[in-house]
């Protein structure tokens, strides 16, 4: 018999031991909580990779069914020169998985940062051929996706490959290749792994400009006859935007042209924007400190907690509103003493977007998503 997830919270909730306002970790963990509805995952840095690998025991296991590599899997780290391939940290990221019984997710195969500019380039440092590029991208896919094959669930095949405004991003990738780069990196990973899950995955994608460009991609995807498993929408979002209507706009939109749904991305920045008009995670925008951009070095007070719980319940409601089209909802990171919000788009701020301290004590916001949604 299957319990329905607001009967799963409630179970949570009553086991919850809650002191102060702070909830302790559900027993089960958040994954299991939404085990009917989406996989809930989270992104795991390459340090935690090094060594001995974390325990059964540690907060990412107890708590989430899907691991993403926050850097692990990119070009740079598996592929630094031509040729040389270096899989230890990918490596430890399935074993860990394994451990913790939770799906890989391989981020990301083809994307125009951390790349090296090697492969680009002949030995003078011109643009290679197209042939040449072309079968760059199909050794480099087949050799990672095949030393997966059956043990990664999914692939971020192509990242960020779209402009704001929903036409493609002017990278080497298109510019080399042409227009259908794209085609060509889904092939490849179809062939190297025929069963896995294939993402197309960008960011702002409450945009619907963005949202059209993504439909346009898997549709011409689906003409040469490849099947987008999903679009992840990677939710780098804040307190003060998108609107949650617009989230819900994109998701209905998606739905309404048959895509299914990831979100593969999640965290939610605290802190005040550098710009009115900022938005996205583009890694390349960056602005100066200031004291006043970073107001909450010595802790986050509770009107602001409030409010993140606030957020996040928000969405969880319309996540499981559309629980029969969103597959996967992945957070960016387990505490905030990790996040990359802490770093961009101003270094060495101070900011709380995920649900875990920096203690790895559940926020407010963990309590929200597992005892109250609505
Ligand atoms: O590990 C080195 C460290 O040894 C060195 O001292 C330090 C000096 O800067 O750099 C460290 O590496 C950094 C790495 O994160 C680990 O923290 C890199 O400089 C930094 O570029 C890298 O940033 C990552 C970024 O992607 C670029 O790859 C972030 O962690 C990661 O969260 C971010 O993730 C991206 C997704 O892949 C795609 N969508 C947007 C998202 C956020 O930008």
């Amino acid at each position: 018999m299957k319990i329905s997830v607001k009967k799963r919270l409630a179970l949570g909730a009553a086991l919850l031991s809650v002191t102060t306002g702070v909830a302790s970790a559900v027993p089960e963990g958040i994954a299991d909580l939404y085990n009917e509805s989406f996989l809930v995952g989270t992104a795991i840095k390459s340090r935690d990779l090094m060594g001995e690998l974390p325990s059964a025991d540690s907060l990412s296991c107890r708590e989430f069914n899907a691991f993403t590599a926050e850097n692990a899997m990119k070009w740079q780290h598996i592929q630094p020169a031509p040729g040389q391939f270096d899989f230890a940290l990918a490596d430890q990221l399935v074993a860990y998985a394994q451990q913790c019984h939770a799906r890989v997710i391989g981020h990301t195969l083809v994307w125009h940062q951390q790349t090296p500019d090697w492969v680009f380039e002949d030995a003078q440092g011109n643009p290679v051929s197209r042939e040449i590029l072309l079968d760059r991208l199909r050794e480099h896919i087949h050799t990672l996706v095949g030393r997966y094959k059956g043990k990664v669930y999914g692939w971020d095949v192509v990242n960020e490959a779209l402009n704001e405004e929903g036409s493609l991003r002017d990278t080497p990738w298109r510019r080399i290749l042409g227009d259908d780069f794209y085609v060509h990196a889904f092939r490849f990973a179809k062939e190297a792994d025929p069963n896995a899950q294939l993402y197309y995955n960008d960011f702002n994608m409450y945009k619907p400009e963005k949202v059209a460009g993504a439909i346009r991609l898997v549709k011409q995807l689906a003409a040469s006859g490849i099947k987008v498993d999903a679009v992840g929408m990677q939710a780098h979002y804040s307190l003060f935007y998108p609107a949650l209507a617009d989230i819900e706009h994109s998701i209905k939109t998606l739905r309404d042209a048959g895509v299914r749904i990831a979100m593969t991305e999640l965290d939610i920045s605290v802190l005040p924007l550098p710009d009115d008009a900022f938005s996205g995670a583009d890694i390349t925008q960056r602005f100066t400190a200031h004291p006043v951009y970073d107001p909450y070095v010595n802790g986050l007070p509770n009107a602001e907690q409030q409010q993140l719980a606030e957020r996040y319940q928000g969405l969880f409601a319309l996540y499981l509103k559309y629980a029969d089209s969103v597959d996967r909802v992945t957070f960016w990171g387990t505490t905030d003493e990790e996040s990359w919000r802490n770093n961009w788009p101003i270094r060495g701020r101070t900011d709380y977007p995920l649900l875990f301290d920096r203690n790895g004590r559940p926020k407010p916001a963990y309590e929200a998503i597992t005892q109250h949604i609505p």
